[in-house]
């Protein structure tokens, strides 16, 4: 088995899970890049291991079990075993997504990334992460999946769009993560979930305010938290998002 702490990080070729990669390579870690289409990942991995990160790509479509179960394999081989699993991939669905105008297929498509590409790609890797003496779990999210900020007098800046099948996927997420949390108190897995706040990404056709850098912060530190951190917890740069 390695040494070096082992990471994946799901959406890895671009944007905010790139910026991760590259956060927790820096560390020293060896970083698993998951990406589903075979140029963008190769590129990704050679752009992290010009700047001397420990990168391998992982072919990895979240919403697709023989690709999960081959990326298990592919880490088994490599690592015998994940120290820290970074759910990062989603999408948004295409805007706009008004209640009173959405095709119900939209919906089916962003929960089947967002929110079943999460419980299917943390159930797979589970086996390897509870041979980690330190696994951590990390769920990007976003604050607007936050049912406390949707409720509350805001403008966008804040809680986004209107948007009926992105903002609840993650509010789906979130829900879901607490459950992973309750059936695995009393193990030594941590599961947080990070928001990177309003980041220029694709996902947003480049109009968030933050780097994707900036964004990657959160999840760096809740991949990195002391075996006596948080678990169950819901964090933005400045600190606890409400649920
Ligand atoms: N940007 C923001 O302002 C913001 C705010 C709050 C939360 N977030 C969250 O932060 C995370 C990263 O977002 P981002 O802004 O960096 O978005 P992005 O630039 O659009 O990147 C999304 C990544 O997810 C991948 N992906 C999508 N569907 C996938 C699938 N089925 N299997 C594997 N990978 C898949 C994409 O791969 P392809 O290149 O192949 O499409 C891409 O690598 C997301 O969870 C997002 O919801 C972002």
């Amino acid at each position: 088995m390695s040494e070096r702490t082992i990471a994946l990080v799901t959406g890895a070729n671009k944007g905010i899970g790139y910026e991760i990669a590259a956060g927790l390579g820096a560390l020293g870690w060896s970083v698993g890049v998951g990406a589903r289409d075979d140029r963008r990942r190769l590129a990704a991995v050679e752009k992290l291991r010009a700047a001397g990160v420990d990168a391998f790509g992982v072919p990895l479509d979240v919403t697709d079990d023989a690709s999960v179960t081959a990326a298990v394999q592919l880490i088994e081989d490599r690592a015998g075993r994940l120290d820290v699993l970074v759910n990062n991939a989603a999408i948004t669905g295409g805007m706009p997504q008004e209640p009173t105008r959405v095709d119900p297929a939209t919906i089916r498509t962003v929960v089947e990334t967002n929110v079943i590409g999460v419980i299917r790609v943390t159930n797979a890797m589970l086996p390897l992460l509870r041979r980690s003496a330190s696994p951590r779990i990390v769920n990007m999210s976003s604050s607007v999946g936050s049912l406390t900020r949707q409720s509350a007098t805001g403008g966008e800046q804040s809680i986004g769009p209107v948007a009926v099948a992105y903002a609840p996927s993650k509010t789906f997420l979130n829900a879901v993560t607490l459950q992973y949390v309750r059936e695995l108190s009393g193990t030594n897995i941590l599961i947080n979930v990070g928001c990177p706040g309003y980041v220029a990404t694709d996902l947003n056709g480049f109009r968030g305010v933050r780097t994707p850098e900036q964004g990657a912060a959160i999840a760096v530190k809740l991949a990195t938290l002391p075996d006596d951190g948080p678990t169950g917890q819901f964090f933005e740069d400045a600190g606890p998002v409400p649920w």
